[in-house]
């Protein structure tokens, strides 16, 4: 039986060389358990070397690949072709609302620049332990979702107030802020909530919900939001941590 062809129809950009981005379409034939990565290395590597997209763990994990497949935003190692082979093209663009540094790559600063302001990292009592902080299985519970954001940045470039406002920390961002604020071993309860509670942090979300919908480890950087918003009214209402280092 002859092998299968499908057609992807690739968004391409080179800001040093095109005015706009234009289609190009590319003829791949598809083998069982073909990824829309592997087929983007097929074109690369057989048929156009200088097609761009980023890509690093191929399984899932890094987020370097995110980019909208099929009008969906999905990480192409993870999105096999054999279910869009009914489509007469597949159309493959990067990321919405980011800057293309060139086709499906997207310059990720502006994102990482706010995921840095929420200070991703354990803020821990001093002194130190010699080892690890202790944690139980029920105190882990808060933060056992949101640990897995593989920070692939779908959430953010899919809200329509980040499109709108540069400043905006983001669903990424917050979410973050939401882990470690939930964590045990972390005593910056006020300082993580100073930082967010601002025009261009927690209150700049309008609940769109955008960011459930694309997230591609089912993750609810809105639930996450919300719970923040209320810890910023409870303490409005009861003032704040005496144990927290802010
Ligand atoms: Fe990606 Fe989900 Fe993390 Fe957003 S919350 S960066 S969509 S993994
Ligand atoms: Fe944006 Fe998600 Fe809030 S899409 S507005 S961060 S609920």
């Amino acid at each position: 039986m002859a092998e299968e062809e499908i057609t992807i129809k690739i968004q391409r950009f080179d800001p040093a060389a095109d005015k706009l981005p234009y289609w190009q379409s590319y003829k791949v034939k598809m083998k069982p358990g073909m990824t829309v990565l592997d087929a983007l290395f097929e074109i690369l590597n057989h048929q156009d070397g200088t097609l761009s997209f980023r890509f690093c763990c191929r399984a899932g994990v890094c987020g370097s690949c995110a980019m909208m497949i099929a009008g969906k935003l999905r990480l192409a190692c993870e999105t096999q072709v054999g279910q869009f082979a009914w489509m007469k093209e597949l159309p493959v663009s990067p990321l919405p609302h980011q800057k293309i540094v060139k086709d499906l790559a997207v310059d990720y600063d502006h994102f990482f620049d706010r995921i840095k302001q929420i200070k991703p990292y354990l803020i821990g009592k001093e002194p130190y332990p010699e080892k690890e902080y202790i944690q139980t299985p029920k105190e882990r519970e808060p933060i056992n979702e949101p640990i897995d954001c593989i920070l692939c940045g779908s959430c953010t470039s899919s809200c329509t107030v980040a499109w709108t406002n540069s400043d905006y920390l983001g669903p990424a961002a917050l979410m973050k802020a939401y882990r470690f604020y939930s964590d045990t071993r972390d005593i910056a309860d006020d300082e993580r909530l100073d930082i967010v509670e601002n025009e261009s942090g927690l209150f700049r979300c309008h609940t769109i919900f955008n960011c459930v919908e694309v997230c591609p480890k089912k993750l609810n950087p809105t639930e996450a939001i919300q719970k923040l918003k209320i810890k910023v009214a409870k303490r409005k209402l009861f003032g704040r941590k005496k144990s927290s280092r802010a």
